[in-house]
């Protein structure tokens, strides 16, 4: 399914979209928005709710205006960037809800979440999560130069937004406050049954993170 075949308005938005991510940390380019369209629409096609066209384009667009990189939210500039493009209030109005809701630190007062933006939500989670969000965990934790691991450094209560939004902790309390809770808070059945594996292998990988750090050697 591409909703934007033969859809001259493709390059632009894929133009718009590099230049509002340009800056961000390479756990959030291109290749990222990439495989959230293409997680997306794969929870899509097997799911068969939603509107496939506010799907895309808000895979495309979740991530512009992110309050980790960005000082403002450009809910307003997205909106004007997708009228000029011709596309309908109803459209554009759920593309921006989207963007809006989608963060992990944004997102769960919300109580009413649209099909489109549970299925971009699962998309962006589980590139959270698994392999790459090991590695794209460490790749932000080094673009903000935090530790790897500080053995008695104190966790953050969870579920504290708050605390969370202002946190400088080692990587490896990342797991704990967000990566390691993602599996439980996807909205899709599809979501749910791809989170299982990554999340297991993320406990795989912290087990034998601290089999390293604290020297542990099997018994032969
Ligand atoms: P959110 O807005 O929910 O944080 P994003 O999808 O924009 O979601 O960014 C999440 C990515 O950034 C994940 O791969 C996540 O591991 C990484 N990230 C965000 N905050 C941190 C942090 N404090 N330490 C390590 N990685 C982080
Ligand atoms: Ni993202």
């Amino acid at each position: 399914m591409n909703v934007f075949e033969n859809d001259k308005r493709y390059t632009e938005i894929i133009d718009y979209v590099k230049r509002g991510i340009n800056g961000y940390d390479s756990g959030h380019d291109w290749y990222h928005i990439q495989r959230v369209y293409s997680l997306s629409l794969y929870i899509y096609d097997i799911e068969g709710v939603g509107d496939v066209t506010i799907i895309c384009l808000g895979a495309l667009i979740h991530d512009i205006g992110d309050r980790k990189f960005d000082e403002y939210h450009k809910h307003d500039e997205i909106r004007l960037f997708l009228e000029n493009l011709g596309y309908e209030a109803r459209v554009i109005d759920a593309v921006i809800d989207i963007n809006k809701n989608i963060s992990f630190s944004s997102s769960d007062n919300k109580s009413e979440k649209s099909t489109e933006l549970m299925i971009v939500q699962d998309a962006d989670r589980l590139d959270a999560i698994g392999a790459i969000g090991i590695a794209r965990a460490f790749n932000y934790g080094g673009f903000k130069n935090r530790a790897i691991y500080q053995p008695d450094y104190i966790a953050l209560p969870a579920g504290d937004m708050v605390a969370y939004r202002k946190s400088t902790s080692p990587t490896l309390n990342h797991f704990y406050e967000k990566l390691l809770l993602l599996k439980d808070m996807m909205n899709t059945a599809t979501g749910k049954r791809l989170a299982v594996e990554r999340h297991a292998f993320m406990e795989q990988f912290l087990e034998q993170f601290y089999r390293e750090w604290y020297l542990k050697e099997d018994k032969r």
